[in-house]
């Protein structure tokens, strides 16, 4: 029989009952969320009860076909649309709307064309850090620098190639140094030289700032490079099919044939699950 003076807890127990509880919850939890979208016409049912966890200073790539719901999660992690069914909870707090600590880097650039490159990359910083003017303009100097547009300051968005503004888009979204980030095909519309810099760039940033990033990408060989984790969509409702965790040495060179086993894994799932319904037939 238990007394009352008997103690229930260890005194290891009762120092881990103590600790707060977001050390042990993921960073960010996606909960059997599922979203449709109802037009005039008809009803698009984009996500079906799509769960997924993500620890702190994880990176996280989703891979899919086109129109499996990538870019419908990404908004929904961020905070710019609601889930009609599940939850988002980011740092133990249902997501509800959009946060500081989790920016977003859109498959379009969306920079502000009444800006300049340098007045994009600062916009950011105004809002998150009390930073002095000067300090603002040098944080933001040295990431044109990383993404290769220095000189490029004071252009005019619609001056820039549409490789140019992504790579301002990702200045600006690695300048107020977000906890998470949330990248939507970033990279698509660059050229290969100034994308595989980018992936050494991105990657040492992320382990050197401990950032927990989700990365949308077409891309699997992009996905293996970048990703400790892959998590496959397939369409028609969007529904996660498969999960690979990426388990090579950083930095990785897009190029290493070390990540080719990977790729060819995950291009072989991706076909598989291209045709569900016939899969499922035949399950
Ligand atoms: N605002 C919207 N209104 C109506 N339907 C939408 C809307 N946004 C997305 N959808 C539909 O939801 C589904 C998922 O779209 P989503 O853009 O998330 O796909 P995706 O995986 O990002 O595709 P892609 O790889 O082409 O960017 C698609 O069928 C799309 O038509
Ligand atoms: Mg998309």
């Amino acid at each position: 029989m238990i007394s009352l003076e008997t103690p229930l807890l260890s005194m290891e127990d009762a120092q881990a009952a103590a600790r707060p509880l977001r050390d042990t919850r993921p960073k960010l939890s996606v909960q059997d969320v599922s979203k449709w979208f109802r037009t005039r016409r008809d009803t698009v049912q984009a996500l079906d009860s799509v769960s997924l966890d993500v620890n702190d200073g994880e990176f996280v790539c989703l891979v899919g076909p086109s129109g499996c719901g990538k870019s419908t999660l990404l908004n929904l992690i961020a905070g710019l649309d609601r889930a009609d069914q599940g939850h988002i909870v980011a740092d133990g707090q249902e997501v509800t709307e959009p946060g500081p600590d989790r920016l977003v880097m859109f498959q379009e650039s969306a920079l502000f064309p009444w800006l300049d490159v340098l007045g994009n990359v600062t916009f950011g910083l105004g809002r998150k850090h009390n930073l002095p003017k000067a300090a603002r303009h040098d944080v933001a100097m040295s990431y044109l620098r990383l993404v290769g547009l220095e000189r490029f300051a004071h252009a005019n968005v619609h001056e820039l190639s549409g490789g140019m503004r992504q790579r301002v888009a990702l200045a600006r979204s690695l300048a107020p140094n977000p906890r998470m980030l949330l990248m939507d095909e970033p990279f698509a519309a660059l050229d290969a030289m100034t994308r595989e810099q980018l992936y050494g760039d991105l990657q040492s940033i992320c382990q050197a700032r401990k950032k927990t990033v989700v990365f949308v990408t077409h891309n699997v060989r992009e996905a293996v490079c970048l990703g400790d984790r892959v998590v496959l969509f397939s369409p028609h409702p969007g529904r996660v099919r498969e999960q690979f965790t990426i388990d090579l040495p950083r930095p990785r060179d897009i190029n290493a044939v070390e990540l080719a086993a990977h790729a060819s894994e995950i291009t072989a799932a991706l076909r598989r699950h291209a045709q569900p319904r016939a899969a499922e037939e035949v399950a």
